[in-house]
């Protein structure tokens, strides 16, 4: 029987810091170390992704490089068979699946999307006219249909390729759901075409949380941390120097409650708290019973500060490590491979829509 398949994409904007790594990268490259053999594990930068919102696409192709060496340096075994690291775009049966499933998507349904509402406002809101140096003032600045259209193309990635379990953040849950929703629909309307993933709900069984994960900002820890947050303060890149990280932890915002706890009137100290627990690789309820009801926060923070800062330090080590000529070997049999199985998958979608003939 084929292996199940996990997979996941980072895009590449900006730079990719901790959020991005713990909730889609970590879980991706556990699952090929410790079950190697298990299951085939896709890791893709979604490059056609990338431009939903003004990018600078001078910078995209070393931008897509670097997403690349991160997934390695971050130790994704890519001599292992069952690994496939590849471009979206260089698979073009992503597009051609979008195209078809368009034709079976509801307008309303994509508009109830809260990322293309919160994106889209945030494009209306934004009174910068320029995004990393180009000028986005006039037409870049409309919302786009690539915005739209954002999730429809999520679900071929995912449904191509038979994919079972989908590791992303708590901020994709809607489009994990509408990519179920979508397999089932064509299944309900033209027989077994796709793999439908398993529900947000099992999948946190599988990867072995009890909620989808959410890193928050760290100068406002009500919202997630975030690729697009302007000032970067409150987010921890993964090439920021131990020194930075240190500075960005020592001054997150906390309250003025003066006890540590873990609780909704206390969002930044809950966060430090999960981060400790994620970065040291201790249960949460082990770093609570540590430092809950203590009455200084500066203990907490050191600790945080610590245990990021040392996950940094050995993360670049590794980056400088990266060999691209192995790189790229590995892109061109990744990329052949799921050419061919992409394929497979797109031909049987157009026999049952009524676009090629059938066998
Ligand atoms: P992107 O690049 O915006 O985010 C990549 C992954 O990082 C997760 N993430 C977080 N997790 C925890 N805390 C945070 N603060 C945080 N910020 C970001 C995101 O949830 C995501 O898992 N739509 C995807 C890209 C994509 C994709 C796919 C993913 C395109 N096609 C098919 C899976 C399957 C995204 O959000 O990328």
């Amino acid at each position: 029987m084929a292996k199940q398949v996990i997979l996941t994409g980072i895009r590449a904007n900006n730079d990719l810091h901790i959020g991005n790594y713990m909730g889609a990268m970590l879980p991706m490259i556990d699952m090929a170390t410790k079950r190697a053999g298990e299951y085939q594990v896709n890791l893709f930068v979604p490059d056609l992704h990338s431009f939903t919102t003004p990018i600078d696409h001078h910078k995209l192709q070393d931008a897509i490089m670097n997403n690349l060496r991160v997934f390695v340096a971050a130790g994704l075994p890519i001599d292992s068979p069952d690994v496939h690291i590849y471009r979206q775009s260089y698979v073009s049966a992503h597009s051609e699946l979008t195209v078809i499933l368009d034709g079976f998507t509801g307008f309303g349904e994509m508009s109830r999307m809260t990322q293309f509402k919160d994106k889209a406002k945030k494009l209306h809101d934004d009174l910068q006219e320029y995004v990393d140096g180009v000028d986005v003032s006039k037409s870049n600045k409309n919302v786009s249909v690539g915005l739209f259209n954002y999730p429809v193309l999520m679900a071929s990635d995912i449904l191509l390729y038979g994919t079972t379990y989908v590791p992303v953040g708590d901020d994709q849950t809607q489009h994990i759901e509408f990519a179920r929703d979508i397999a089932e629909r064509m299944n309900r309307l033209f027989g077994e075409l796709f793999v439908v993933p398993k529900s947000v709900k099992e999948q946190h069984t599988f990867f072995g949380k009890d909620q989808g994960l959410r890193i928050k900002d760290l100068v406002d820890p009500t919202k997630k941390m975030s690729k697009s947050d302007g000032s970067g303060r409150g987010v921890i890149f993964l090439n920021d120097t131990p020194e930075i990280t240190r500075k960005k932890i020592m001054s997150a915002t906390t309250d003025s409650i003066g006890r540590v706890g873990y609780n909704t009137d206390q969002p930044g100290i809950s966060n430090l708290l999960e981060l400790l627990s994620l970065f040291s690789s201790r249960s949460l309820a082990e770093v609570r019973k540590e430092f809950e009801g203590q009455t200084q926060y500066g203990l907490l923070k050191e600790a945080v500060a610590d245990s990021v800062a040392n996950f940094l330090a050995d993360f670049q080590a590794n980056l400088t490590k990266v060999n691209d000529k192995a790189l790229k070997d590995k892109l061109e049999t990744s990329e052949k491979a799921m050419n061919a199985i992409a394929n497979r998958t797109l031909l049987k979608v157009q026999q049952a829509v009524g676009l090629r003939p059938k066998d």
